[in-house]
């Protein structure tokens, strides 16, 4: 780990404590010199640090995204492989897609402090404030003919993994909400958007990942009220930890997707699912469709029964609930 990376991770360890600066530069193994030089880089950064008249430092909380922070230990096979924080991105989900052609870019996670032009689900905006909350694409690439990656399951997937971070790291108890939304008492907490693309003869996912943190957006879809986890904690939330914890989550998820163990990843979406046999309205396509749900199928998508009984299998990718 270099220097800087070093000494961010003993200030992130402290947690709000002060940290002595001869004790710093001793324990990160560097003289004084070097110990302001990686100060001042992670100033730059975009860390902010307190010093204090006595000759201390600490970090302060929440902490700007570091890729050292996230990729720390990680206890991940696939997912998070190699991490990269930006400022400032178009959307990370683009980045993620370019990266399909790199060698090895399977398991990619890209964060950003911000999107100029981020995106939610049938091309409406994901707006969320600079530096505030969690905007994560993961990507995940396989040759075409292997047929692994599976739009409806990495869909369920990733809203299961989203929610049991939170629970993780917040105590907070989450639903889902078929295809990508997930709630926090009935308003929306964080979205899901899975894309695909083909570049060559490799196929990419990329799950995008949108999580109201420190701020709930305004002036996002009229018809869904949102909210973020400082609503519902009263104090501002380190995002480091539940990026850490989200990572797992979908890392194991993906792992049983992959094992074929839909049952358990069907089973699970509906323990936080409250939409069966409720009535819904969903569009699909061209299509309206009225009915009650009969279930929320990993590989099929949402199974409806419409009011004369006919039934139809509803794909999370072109379909949203709207009633
Ligand atoms: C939705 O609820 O409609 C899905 C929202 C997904 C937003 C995330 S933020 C990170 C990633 N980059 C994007 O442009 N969108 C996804």
């Amino acid at each position: 780990m270099e220097t800087t990376d070093r000494i961010l991770a003993l200030l992130y360890d402290r947690g709000e404590g002060l940290f002595a600066l001869d004790e710093l530069a001793s324990a990160g193994g560097v003289g004084r010199g070097e110990l302001d030089v990686a100060l001042g880089e992670l100033r730059r950064r975009g860390q902010r640090l307190e010093s204090s008249p006595a000759g201390g430092v600490r970090l302060l909380r929440p902490v700007r995204l570091a890729a050292s922070l996230i990729e720390r230990d990680l206890p991940t096979r696939r997912v998070g492989r190699s991490v990269i924080c930006f400022a400032e991105v178009s959307s990370t989900n683009d980045v993620a897609l370019e990266a399909i052609r790199q060698a090895d870019a399977d398991g990619l996670v890209v964060l950003a402090e911000w999107q100029r032009g981020g995106r939610g689900r049938h091309g409406r905006r994901w707006i969320s404030q600079p530096g505030r909350n969690i905007l994560l694409s993961a990507l995940l690439t396989e040759p075409v003919d292997r047929g692994g990656l599976r739009h409806e399951a990495l869909t369920i997937a990733t809203g299961l993994a989203v929610a049991e971070a939170i629970e993780a790291e917040t105590a907070l108890s989450c639903e889902l909400k078929w295809p990508n939304d997930v709630l926090l008492e009935g308003a929306k907490v964080a979205g899901v958007l899975v894309e695909t693309r083909r570049r060559d003869d490799r196929l990419g996912v990329v799950l995008g990942v949108g999580i109201n943190v420190n701020a709930a957006p305004s002036g996002g879809e009229p018809a869904v009220r949102a909210t973020a986890l400082i609503e519902h904690l009263g104090h501002p939330v380190e995002r480091v930890e539940i990026v850490r914890r989200l990572l797992g989550r979908l890392d194991e998820w993906l792992a049983a997707v992959e094992a074929g163990q839909l049952d358990r990843l069907h089973r699970a979406f509906l323990d936080r699912c409250r939409m069966i046999n409720q009535r819904v309205v969903v569009r699909c396509g061209d299509h309206t469709h009225t009915g009650r749900v009969l279930d929320v199928d990993p590989f099929r998508g949402l199974i409806l029964c419409h009011d004369d009984g006919s039934r139809a299998d509803l794909p999370a990718e072109r379909s949203t609930v709207v009633g």
